[in-house]
């Protein structure tokens, strides 16, 4: 089974439009065939459209960090799916763990926003933190199965294949601390047996999963070396051009 491997930036709250817009037109024209090797970088709702401009003919992909679970209505503040998609976006963080920490979004919400992107046509790629462990049903369950089965609740199989997961355990993202290369394959390989369980062998085989969390271009090599890590969503070290595209072209 070949799953095309991915790295994707995300800006979080950082860059200006003029910023982003120089930073898309410095990496462009060096960046790997997409068949061999995805890119793509989340950035800030303001900066996506000129971004996406930038970004013509290239194989950067553009994606957004958020988007609520509506596509229309009286919700101050928020971008929808549809917005997203007419703004020629096609992929889009969520769950990614400062929304649940510091805006307090739970799976639930979390839910609801990767069916409604899923809808438009929009890929969500689903962020999945880690602590140690929370019960279901009196049992103790991994807490990445947990936050698995409840952000991918029923969504159908073909629904499911155009989700990426990305396995971001907490005390590793902006740390300076990576999680080493087999702490994450063991979270991306219990995120792949949890959609086996909950799909099959063949969809668990066709999913891309991403380790984040202090990825760098001393790490990177190591982490996606690994059986089950197809990729790698980068904060800190996707903000320098020229470091991303040391991440990128390795
Ligand atoms: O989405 C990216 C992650 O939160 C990782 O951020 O590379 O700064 O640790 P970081």
């Amino acid at each position: 089974q070949v799953r095309v491997p991915i790295v994707a930036g995300n800006w979080k709250m950082h860059k200006t439009v003029d910023e982003a817009v120089a930073f898309v037109n410095e990496i462009k024209d060096h960046l790997p065939d997409p068949k061999i090797q995805e890119t793509a970088l989340a950035a800030p709702t303001l900066d996506l459209t000129a971004m996406v401009k930038a970004a013509q003919g290239s194989p950067l992909k553009v994606a957004a960090e958020n988007c609520y679970c509506k596509n229309s209505g009286a919700y101050t503040g928020e971008t929808s799916p549809s917005m997203l998609w007419d703004a020629g976006i096609h992929h889009v963080i969520l769950g990614h763990s400062e929304r649940r920490r510091i805006f307090h979004e739970n799976d639930q919400l979390i839910n609801a926003k990767v069916k409604a992107a899923l809808k438009v046509g929009l890929c969500p790629i689903v962020c999945c933190d880690e602590t140690m462990g929370r019960l279901i049903n009196g049992k103790r369950v991994h807490w990445v199965v947990a936050r698995i089965i409840d952000d991918l609740k029923d969504l159908t199989p073909d629904e499911v294949k155009k989700v990426t997961i990305a396995y971001e355990p907490t005390w590793a993202i902006g740390t300076g601390q990576s999680a080493d290369p087999e702490q994450a394959e063991e979270g991306c390989y219990l995120i792949r047996q949890t959609i086996e369980d909950m799909y099959s062998q063949d969809l668990a085989n066709q999913m891309r999963i991403l380790y984040g969390g202090s990825v760098n271009v001393d790490n990177i090599d190591r982490l996606m070396g690994s059986n089950d890590i197809d990729g790698v969503l980068v904060g800190t070290e996707s903000l320098d051009p020229q470091t991303f595209l040391r991440l990128v072209n390795r």
